[in-house]
């Protein structure tokens, strides 16, 4: 049973608003001793004339208190109280009922939204600043997906631009072959940093490099073939940081699957009259908008980043016809978005409302002590492999003879670091501790997996649970608080999608396992007072693993079931 549906059907017996808008005045109130829903009766008192106050006192003597415990006014509000068994026996038999599903909807059927992101670019490291896109576009995909929309996840690879005119050269000149199979990265990173050291005492290598580019965007045979192999090793490289983190994509559509599709934006662009000269450049104006203008073709004739991401957008929107396009990058490309959007708009596209930028800040150490195997950045497969050591070495010593302790290790820490990664406000910088991350209490990914194999245990422990439950038993403060987190998970991931911030299921589940913990520690589960409680508790206890299963895997953390 939906308890908000119910009040709002209740008070509409009596008063003339709709469903939806009762529904979004109802609040839940602070404190428990409130009630668990509050109704502010200030919006009838225009239409019926009255204080808010004496509306709140007549609907309390008027309306039907089946359900509910009880429900009171108090000033201009009324305040309903839920018959507190009736809502315990509902809330965990529907996550019983529910499994795997529960908190799921069909909302968002025969919805497409486009999800660009993770997005790294070829021949670049996959550093740690990397996983913030690539974490919350996967966490976006899942949670959407999980309310019936039908989600397209876009790596969109920087894999075109001149940046690969200098790196055919400086591969000609200076690449290692071995060190390029071993590390490819590594050395691409290597040969492209020793050719602008090397640009500056010759500057004949830039017009190598921009004729090496201008050939592969002819299409000839050497440069492509190198091109494609560059894309392929970094890849092969990309790959496996992607299934370090069990994340996939539905296209790996980079910059260069637009190559074909500019023209005719471009073309578009100009029959619309909004192509405009500018020192050689050719550019839409924005000044109308405070921006400066977006360059289309620079005066050399090449297209650019923003030439692409418009032939992307509307290829999108061409392909998928989307309800929402969605772009997971850095909050340093804001203005970069909002001359992308303001553009579609000026070419007559209403849809650019529909396109969001879905910004993040940082990620910084407290404390430098990463190894940094790879040069100066911090490659992310460094990072989740020491995590993941670290793991490892904290369950040797906590618990030694645990089976699969690698298998363990692993996603444990993995999911440690998701975890940091989505725990805050996403234009918060990420400031990574490791004496934080991996601590098994706290606000973290190790104390919500800690705290689900503690309820597994206590499962494996009851075995198979039979026959009628008594909900009556579950009375106490801290169980009614769980079951009243647990209820809540839904309404938590639509205020997700309403904010497309990951960080509210994230915090959801921390509240879920805090609740478990309260009440674990505060009553006692295998030697309860009596049969009936204890099996009553049993059916908390797995309900409550349900929903920490259930949201851990919407943002992209696997569970174990002993640790
Ligand atoms: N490759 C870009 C970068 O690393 C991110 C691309 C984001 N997506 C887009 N459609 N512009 O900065």
């Amino acid at each position: 049973m939906n308890y908000k549906k119910l009040v709002a059907e209740r008070i509409k017996e009596h008063v003339e608003l709709d469903l939806e808008t009762l529904d979004k005045l109802i609040e839940i109130p602070p404190k428990s001793d409130m009630g668990d829903y509050a109704f502010p009766c200030f919006q009838l008192s225009k239409t019926l004339r009255k204080a808010p106050n004496a509306i709140a006192e007549e609907l309390k003597e008027k309306i039907n208190k089946d359900n509910f415990e009880k429900i009171e006014n108090l000033g201009p509000y009324l305040n309903f109280f839920v018959d507190k068994i009736d809502f315990t026996k509902n809330t965990i038999e529907k996550v019983l009922e529910n499994g795997d599903k529960y908190g799921s909807s069909d909302i968002g059927t025969g919805k497409n939204i486009t999800i660009d992101y993770s997005s790294p670019n070829i021949a670049k490291p996959f550093h740690v600043g990397h996983l913030c896109s690539t974490s919350i576009g996967n966490a976006l995909y899942r949670i959407l997906s999980f309310q019936g929309y039908n989600c397209i996840g876009i790596n969109h690879l920087g894999d075109w631009g001149t940046q690969f005119g200098k790196l055919i050269s400086a591969y000609k000149r200076w690449c290692d072959e071995e060190v390029l199979e071993k590390e490819p990265i590594k050395e691409l990173l290597r040969i492209y940093v020793k050719f602008h050291e090397e640009a500056e005492k010759d500057t004949s290598l830039e017009d190598e490099a921009r004729l090496h580019f201008k050939n592969l965007e002819d299409g000839c045979e050497e440069e492509t073939k190198l091109w494609q192999r560059f894309k392929d090793l970094s890849l092969k490289e990309f790959k496996v940081v992607y299934d370090m983190l069990g994340i996939k994509f539905d296209y790996y559509t980079g910059e260069s699957f637009y190559n074909d599709k500019m023209d005719a934006v471009i073309d578009e662009i100009d029959k619309k009259g909004l192509l405009v000269e500018s020192n050689g450049a050719k550019v839409v104006m924005l000044d109308e908008y405070n921006m400066p203008p977006c360059i289309i073709k620079k005066a050399d004739g090449a297209t650019i980043y923003a030439t692409r991401d418009l032939a992307a957008a509307t290829y999108r929107k061409k392909t998928y016809d989307f309800y929402k396009s969605i772009y997971v990058v850095g909050s340093d490309q804001s203005l970069h978005f909002k001359q992308l959007f303001t553009t579609l708009k000026l070419m007559g596209h209403d849809w650019a409302d529909d396109c969001k930028h879905v910004a993040f800040g940082l990620v910084r150490f407290a404390d430098k002590k990463l190894s940094t195997r790879k040069g100066d950045v911090i490659f992310l497969e460094d990072l989740l492999n020491e995590s993941v050591e670290k793991t490892l070495e904290v369950i040797n010593e906590k618990n030694p003879d645990l089976e699969n302790k690698e298998e363990v290790s692993k996603k444990i820490g993995i999911g440690a670091v998701i975890f940091t990664y989505l725990k805050n406000n996403r234009e918060k910088d990420i400031i990574f501790d490791w004496k934080e991350i991996l601590s098994f209490d706290g606000e973290t990914g190790p104390y919500v997996q800690y705290s689900y194999a503690r309820g597994k245990s206590i499962l494996r422990r009851a075995g198979e649970v039979e026959g009628d439950i008594d909900y009556s038993k579950l009375n106490s403060k801290e169980e009614f608080e769980l079951v009243k987190t647990l209820e809540g998970f839904q309404k938590s991931i639509l205020y997700a999608i309403d904010k497309l911030e990951p960080y509210i299921v994230t915090r959801y589940i921390i509240d879920v396992a805090k609740g478990f913990n309260k009440f674990y520690n505060a009553h006692s589960i295998m030697n309860a007072e009596d049969e009936a409680t204890k099996i009553a508790r049993i059916k908390l206890v797995e309900a409550t693993c349900q929903v920490l299963k259930n949201g851990l895997n919407l943002i992209g953390i696997e569970t174990v079931e002993k640790m």
